[in-house]
């Protein structure tokens, strides 16, 4: 099964994303400067703390997708298996990596088989805009079939793709893409990034495609350019090493693309506490998606490390509810907040002016 090229590129990704050098490291995703306001009365029981959301036509117990990395090698498809099966135990969502390999190797398709340990996951599959765009609808609906997904991620990475030694240069024809599938696929298609974020602008021309629901995967996390440009060499790589800290922050990217009107907005992209997901959730979003430091605890100590990270992830968004006297995520949505400098310039862009 290994030893296809994209087999091989699959392992090796989620290697490279595994090391220090994988993150953003002047860029933040400024959800730092969402300020929450204290609430000394909040007159609730922390065991009162309700966090469940519906979301797609499935109950999460907790807002947070475990978002898409991998598939297409034994290696990543035991990933999937485990990662599914803690979403399952702990009521959150999971999405699966890139199902390109399944296109290229039809033998791949049971790395992305979780069903059998998640059954009541909300399961999210996934491709690439570029990849979609070259396929019949009816070819992307087998794909989200054969996993048994229950909407559809369609990834838009040109900063990755521009770096990526086997990377596409050609962009042209997504939004159309995004429209066709909205119309034909016959489930949820959710526009989702990769670590660079959704800008206002792109916000707008999805939505008037009809796509309502996007995943920001804004700058602060794993970044992607920085990756690649380990794997790139000669020219590429130095536009590796410019872009790597290329990107729209996490909370900037909310925030503009809360002004675009869709239904729902998922928050990835350097989320790593519960409290980052409450400010998320304070300016928009409906879920947190958590990437990268659900893989890494995984690889570093094991299934535990993972549920223990967690675990805490958990804890620290219910006291965080508790301290705002919000009781469920509708009130968290809705609680006041002030908004730092920083994060109010990013609020503030808008088309050049001279
Ligand atoms: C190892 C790895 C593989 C990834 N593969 C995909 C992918 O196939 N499709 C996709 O949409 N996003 C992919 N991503 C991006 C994540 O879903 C997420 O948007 C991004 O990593 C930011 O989140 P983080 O900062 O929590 O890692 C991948 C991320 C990692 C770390």
């Amino acid at each position: 099964m290994d030893d296809s090229p994209i087999a091989r590129r699959k392992n090796e990704h989620v290697a490279l994303a595994l090391g220090q050098g994988a993150g953003f490291q002047s860029t933040r995703t400024l959800l730092d400067q969402v300020q929450l306001i204290h609430d000394p009365l909040p007159e609730l029981s922390l065991e009162q703390v309700d966090t469940s959301v519906q979301l797609f036509g499935r109950s999460l117990r907790f807002p947070l997708v475990i978002a898409a990395m991998t598939g297409g090698s034994s290696q990543t498809g035991e990933i999937n298996k485990q990662l599914a099966s803690i979403a399952q135990e702990r009521g959150y969502g999971f999405g699966l990596g890139s199902q390109r390999a399944m296109l290229a190797a039809p033998s791949l398709a049971d790395s992305y088989r979780v069903r059998d340990v998640a059954p009541d996951v909300l399961l999210l599959g996934n491709i690439g805009v570029n990849q979609a765009r070259d396929l019949p609808t009816t070819a992307v609906r087998k794909l989200v079939d054969e996993v048994g997904a229950d909407a559809m991620c369609v990834h838009m990475n040109p900063a990755q793709e521009v770096v990526q030694p086997e990377g596409d240069h050609d962009f042209r024809g997504a939004i159309g893409t995004f429209a066709r599938l909205v119309q034909e696929l016959g489930c949820p298609v959710i526009a989702k990034e990769t670590g660079c974020g959704v800008s206002l602008s792109a916000a707008r021309r999805l939505r008037a495609a009809g796509v309502m629901h996007i995943d920001v995967s804004g700058a602060g996390g794993t970044s992607w350019v920085a990756i690649e440009a380990m794997r790139a060499q000669g020219t590429q790589q130095q536009v590796g090493e410019l872009l790597r800290e290329w990107g729209i922050p996490t909370a900037a990217s909310l925030a503009m693309v809360r002004k675009a009107r869709v239904e729902t907005i998922i928050a990835t992209g350097g989320i790593s506490t519960g409290l980052d997901i409450a400010r998320a959730i304070a300016l928009g979003a409906s879920v947190a998606g958590i990437a990268r430091p659900v893989l890494q605890a995984l690889s570093r100590d094991g299934r535990g490390g993972a549920v223990a990270l967690l675990e805490a992830i958990e804890a620290q968004l219910r006291a965080t509810m508790l301290l705002v006297g919000a009781s469920n995520l509708r009130q968290l949505a809705s609680t006041p907040r002030i908004i730092g400098p920083d994060l109010e310039r990013w609020m503030a862009s808008g088309p050049a002016e001279f």
